[in-house]
Parts: structure tokens; C-alpha cells; sequence
């Protein structure tokens, strides 16, 4: 080829990079420092009072499964393949037959109102303007009906305990509202020992103390920008989504929540939800391959294998470690993973691994705190790029072409 020649077939790829990089809208200061969802982490640390950021960032005793999480990805290295022709990348993903934009999503996380302003809202708003899933906790502080209003594709989350007269209004009203997917988390039989809020004198509902005042004026800046906003322009938050009816305020001396025979929860209940639900139903929270297999029996359309951030049984293995196990079971049913997902390599290792999609949890929430919707987005934005970027350097096009043959075990020091 000439010199002349190949300046022309260069000339139209330059121009579209050019005509890319401008259409990018620029990030504004506020957000520019933050490089990774590492970043928004560190500054959640700092945003928040102790006893929530204790609630939020912790695990259970040991922390041994909120480590496991980290560790699972660290025992995968890539394979990477050379002189792939990689422009034609993309991050879309679908799941449920619903084109996403991006291959991961945001899980449920309950009081998110408590640690960033809106905070379910401010969640859903930012994945519905990206175009990703979001699953709203039942464990939350606006009502699941505003949340629905602001994102129609919202998935809802339920903790229920097996009480058929509980769970059939519930069922009802997260119908009623619109809802296409329901989420039942099954790793809650009780309330797990998260000594860390207990040291940090959190509890559900708060109870007013000194060191809760203390713990606020000490950090004005989610006082202000959190707490009394709420209370300024919204009243007092309610646990407004485990049931049909509202359940107790955030703040309160003497009420208590109403968890109900959480571990009476059995497969027949589930059955149950199968048979009134329409919609997408799925269980989080599952591990054993068996209860794959029972679970899809049952009906259910996906399950997100998952030790719920670390958060419930310690020693509870990363749902990374079962994928490969799962999938030999689930046939097509989709296996979603969540746990530890912080880089976009660690999406491709649980996508090589076979996850349909995985769900991003703490921060997104940190950011949902520091800075709102557009941290949110911001979020979302610097995980994809990650992912875009990751897609060409291993050497494919599509988060469907990632499997196995990338990825090698690496042993672990220690
Ligand atoms: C959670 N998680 C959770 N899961 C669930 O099914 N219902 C819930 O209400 C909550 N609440 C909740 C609160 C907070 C503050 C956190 C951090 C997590 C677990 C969550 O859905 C998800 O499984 C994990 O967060 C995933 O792990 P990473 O991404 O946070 O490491």
C-alpha cells in the first residue's frame, strides 16, 4: 500500500474518533477527580457518619465472606488474545429481553435514603437515565410507588417471612404499582450479627442518642445535605415497603420492626409468590446448585447467586466460586452474580465465568451519598468505560464472546 494510500483508509477512523470526542459531554469539576468507584468509597468514608458508613461498607464478624468477594477475582488472571479487530465493541447486554446499555446493574440496598438524599430515587433515576437495571430494597424509605413512578423498568426486592397472610398483600401491591420483576432475597432467615453496627450504635430504627447528634454534627455535610433536607422537605422517613402497609419510622425510641417468621420462609412460599406473580421472579441470596435446580423447578425466571455482600452467613463462599457450578444446572435460566464487582475487569472475570449479568453494590450507594444522581451516572459511566476499554485489550467485541478460554486460576500467596 502507499503512503498515500494508507493516510486515506486512516483518514475517515480519525475523523469519527474526533466527531466521538466531542459528542461526549464534558465531566463537570465536581465529579472530575473521581478516576474509579474506588474513589467514590474513599469520599463516602469521610460523607458519612461512622455508624452508617459502618453499616454500609461492613460485613458479618469476621468480614471472612466480604474478603471472599475481593479474593474470588484476585484468584483469576486473563488470557488476553492479540490482533483482534475490536472496533465494532460494545457494552450492551440483554437480559430478560430488555437491551441494556451497560453489562451490570444496581442490587438492592436498604436506608439508602438514609445515606444519600432521595437515595432510591436518586439510584433509579441515574440507572433508568443510563439504561441499566436497578432493584429497589424492600428495606426502604420511599414509597416502592414513587419508585416505580420514576423508573417503570425498576425491579422490586422482597424480605418476607413465611406468612402467606403477609406475603399475598405484598405481592398485591408491588403488582399494583406496576412492577415487571420481582426480586425474593432468601439469605435473611434472621438478622445477621454485624457487630461492627453495634460498636457504631447503629440500629433499625435509629434510636436518638448523643452519640447519634454527635456522630451528625460532626458530619455536617450529610447533616445538612442528607438528614435535614429530608426531614425539611419530606417529614420523617418510614420503613414504607416490607409490607403492604407502612412499617415503623427511621428514627425511634421504642418502635421496633416486625420482621414476622423471616425464617419460616420455605420453598412452598416461594411456590406461592410463583403462582400470583406474572412477572420476572427471581431468588437472590442462592449458592447451592440444588437449590438452583429446585428454584428453577418452581418457575422462577433467573437467580443471582450471591452472599449478599458479605453481609449475612460468614463464611458464606463468594457466589463467584459457584458460577461455574450453577451454570451446569440452570440450563437457560439466567445466573447473576453480585459481590466485590469493583473494575470493570472484575465484570469480565464473572462474565467469562458465565454470569448473565452482575450487579454493583456499595459504590454506587457511596456515590448515590457524595454526589447524587450525577455521582451516580458518573459511576456508571467510568464502570463502563472500564469495560469498553477491557473489551479491546483482551481481545473481543461482545460481553457474550467472554468464556472460560480467557481466564487462567492464579494461586494466591498465603
Ligand atoms: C445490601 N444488600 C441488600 N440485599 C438485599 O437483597 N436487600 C437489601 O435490602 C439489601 N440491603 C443492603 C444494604 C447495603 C447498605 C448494602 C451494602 C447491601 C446486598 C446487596 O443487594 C448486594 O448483594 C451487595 O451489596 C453486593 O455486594 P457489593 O457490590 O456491595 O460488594
Amino acid at each position: 500500500m502507499t503512503a498515500e494510500g494508507s493516510a486515506q483508509s486512516r483518514a475517515p477512523v480519525a475523523a469519527e474518533t474526533l466527531s466521538k470526542k466531542r459528542a461526549a459531554p464534558p465531566v463537570p469539576p465536581s465529579l472530575a477527580g473521581f478516576l474509579s468507584l474506588n474513589d467514590f468509597e474513599v469520599a463516602a468514608k469521610s460523607y458519612l457518619p461512622r455508624m452508617l458508613h459502618g453499616y454500609m461498607a461492613g460485613g458479618v464478624e469476621t468480614d471472612w465472606s466480604l474478603d471472599d468477594n475481593r479474593r474470588a477475582f484476585a484468584e483469576w488472571g486473563f488470557i488476553p488474545r492479540c490482533l483482534v479487530d475490536a472496533r465494532a465493541r460494545h457494552t450492551r447486554t440483554t437480559l430478560f429481553g430488555k437491551e441494556y446499555s451497560a453489562p451490570f446493574g444496581i442490587p438492592p440496598m436498604g436506608s439508602s435514603a438514609l445515606m444519600a438524599y432521595r437515595g432510591d430515587l436518586v439510584l433509579t433515576q441515574a440507572a433508568r437515565a443510563k439504561n441499566i437495571p436497578m432493584i429497589m430494597s424492600a428495606s426502604s424509605l420511599i414509597k416502592l410507588e414513587d419508585v416505580a413512578r420514576a423508573n417503570p423498568d425498576a425491579w422490586y426486592q422482597a424480605y418476607l417471612p413465611g406468612e402467606a397472610e403477609r406475603i399475598e398483600p405484598l405481592v398485591d401491591r408491588v403488582i399494583a404499582a406496576g412492577f415487571k420483576t420481582f426480586v425474593l432475597t432468601v439469605d435473611v432467615q434472621v438478622s445477621s450479627n454485624r457487630e461492627n453496627n453495634i460498636r457504631n450504635g447503629y440500629s433499625i430504627p435509629l434510636k436518638p442518642s448523643f452519640r447519634l447528634f454527635w456522630q451528625g454534627a460532626t458530619h455536617p455535610r450529610w447533616a445538612f445535605g442528607t438528614w435535614f433536607r429530608t426531614l425539611k422537605n419530606h417529614g420523617m422517613p418510614y420503613f414504607e415497603n416490607m409490607d403492604a402497609g407502612r412499617g415503623p419510622p427511621i428514627l425511634s425510641r421504642d418502635l421496633e420492626r416486625a420482621f414476622g417468621a423471616r425464617d419460616g420462609l420455605a420453598w412452598e412460599h416461594l411456590e406461592l409468590i410463583r403462582r400470583r406473580f406474572q412477572g420476572k421472579l427471581l431468588i437472590k441470596g442462592v449458592l447451592h446448585p440444588d437449590d438452583i435446580v429446585r428454584a428453577k423447578a418452581i418457575g422462577v425466571d433467573g437467580v443471582m447467586v450471591s452472599n449478599h455482600g458479605g453481609r449475612q452467613l460468614d463464611g458464606a463462599v463468594s457466589g463467584l466460586r459457584m458460577l461455574e457450578a450453577a451454570l451446569q444446572v440452570a440450563g437457560d435460566m439466567p445466573v447473576i452474580y453480585d459481590g466485590g464487582v469493583r473494575r470493570g475487569t472484575d465484570v469480565m472475570k464473572a462474565y467469562a465465568l458465565g454470569a448473565a449479568f452482575v450487579f454493583v453494590g456499595r459504590p454506587m450507594l457511596c456515590a448515590a451519598a457524595v454526589r447524587g444522581q450525577p455521582g451516580v451516572e458518573r459511576a456508571i459511566d467510568l464502570l463502563q468505560e472500564e469495560v469498553h476499554r477491557d473489551l479491546a485489550l483482551i481481545g473481543a467485541n461482545t460481553m457474550a464472546e467472554l468464556g472460560p478460554q480467557f481466564l487462567m486460576r492464579v494461586p494466591q500467596a498465603g
